[in-house]
């Protein structure tokens, strides 16, 4: 995706220095800063830290921590042992989303097929680079099927403002300017989405966000309600920097203020990303997506979630119970960060200094409340049957 008019990807390997670099999201959106990641523990580290961050950003990532883990010891007697306990180590920076356990597993898998160090290490680079471009492209295809649900929506709100236009015409035949831009607003498609799950999140596009950024290019009249997403407000940092780069019209809400938006009508779908989906549909995201996904149910407003295959965990059937829930530093809840009015970037403590807080990164929304899923493969609904008849070549492995 471009920013400021340059092609930019949030990971990338820098052929001069011969490193992966990476942005630094922490401090978005007031500091742009890349990172180098240049050994294993720099991986570890930028994945623990959240320098980068969204299920499958943090899977290609681990992807090149094996190539590094390769790359920086080309003397150790036995490789094998090595490369298994670097790859725990990478595996285990993060444990709620699955793509960083698919992407290591994936390149060690093919790493082992050779003997020699330097078709090792060839086979890992390749394979890193392969699966940077491979979700890329699931990014877009998820963009291509999801814009068609947002397409729908606009019809629909067409034909109804025409209808309404006509009812009005016999009524009263001068407009007033106000009544235009009511008008205007009723045929705009209102999205929220709650987190990152954009470009940033993934390589290009994002998964939630690429259907949002197709239906803009195509010129369908858009606008993204963005859940601040505390506590890390990965929504107002971050989606709203990427869609506001991109020129769409979008709105920072708090993480409450859903609801009510839903109530009042203000919002035609809800869509968002997630860290793991078992077989059966149920959806572990960011803390805060099962209360949309509930408010969405009780107000008849659609719920997807919009994924790659990579995020499927094919191995699990029930999501409250089996998925980790990662539970982080209460520190990034008692903390709040920004700038101040000189630019500087602080941190500032909200509650008393001895309030105890806890700080669960993730929920789970069970299948029965989401809508549809929106993968690279096309549209299917939350059940296992649904998500199978897509992914057929993991029917066997149920356990
Ligand atoms: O803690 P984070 O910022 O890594 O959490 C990210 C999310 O919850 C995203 O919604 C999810 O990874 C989907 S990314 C396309």
């Amino acid at each position: 995706m471009k920013v400021d008019g340059k092609d930019m990807r949030p990971i990338w390997f820098d052929t001069q220095s011969e490193t992966v670099k990476v942005i630094d999201q922490r401090m978005l959106p007031h500091k742009f800063i890349v990172a180098e990641l240049k050994t294993v523990d720099d991986i570890i580290d930028a994945i623990k830290q959240m320098f980068v961050r969204g299920a499958p950003l943090i899977g290609a990532t681990g992807a090149f921590g094996v190539y590094n883990a390769l790359k920086q010891i080309s003397d150790v007697i036995n490789y094998d042992d090595y490369l298994q306990t670097e790859c725990q180590r990478l595996k285990d920076a993060r444990p709620t989303a699955v793509n960083l356990a698919w992407g290591v597993d994936r390149v060690l898998r093919v790493v082992l097929k050779y003997d020699r160090y330097e078709e090792r290490l060839k086979a890992a680079f390749k394979e890193a680079c392969d699966i940077v471009e491979e979700e890329a492209e699931n990014c877009r295809l998820i963009g291509q099927y999801g814009c068609s649900l947002i397409e729908d929506i606009s019809l629909k709100k067409s034909i109804a403002k025409r209808q309404g236009q006509e009812d009005k015409k016999r009524e009263q035949n001068k407009k007033t300017q106000q009544g235009e831009q009511s008008q205007k607003r009723e045929k705009r498609v209102n999205i929220l989405t709650h987190c990152n799950a954009g470009w940033l999140a993934t390589v290009e596009y994002g998964t939630a966000t690429a259907p949002i950024y197709t239906a803009f290019d195509k010129g369908i009249d858009i606008h993204v309600w963005v859940d601040e997403t505390r506590p890390l407000n990965q929504g107002a940092r971050l989606t709203a920097w990427e869609l506001g780069k991109h020129g769409i019209p979008h709105t920072v809400i708090t993480d409450n203020a859903g609801g009510h938006l839903m109530q009042h009508g203000m919002v035609d779908m809800v869509i968002v990303g997630t860290d793991r989906t078992t077989r059966t549909g149920d959806v572990a995201n960011k803390i805060g997506t099962y209360l949309k996904a509930l408010a969405a149910n009780d107000n008849g407003v659609p719920f997807y979630v919009a994924l790659p295959s990579s995020t499927f965990d094919w191995n699990l059937t029930d999501g409250i119970n089996d998925i980790p829930i990662e539970e982080r530093n209460p520190d990034e809840i008692r903390y709040v960060q920004g700038v101040d009015s000189y630019g500087n970037l602080i941190s500032v403590l909200v509650p008393p200094e001895k309030s105890h807080a806890v700080n669960h990164a993730f929920d789970v929304t069970p299948a029965r409340l989401v809508t549809g899923f929106i993968t690279e493969r096309g549209i299917c609904k939350a059940s296992e049957a649904s998500i199978l008849s897509l992914f057929p070549e993991y029917a066997s492995r149920k356990q």
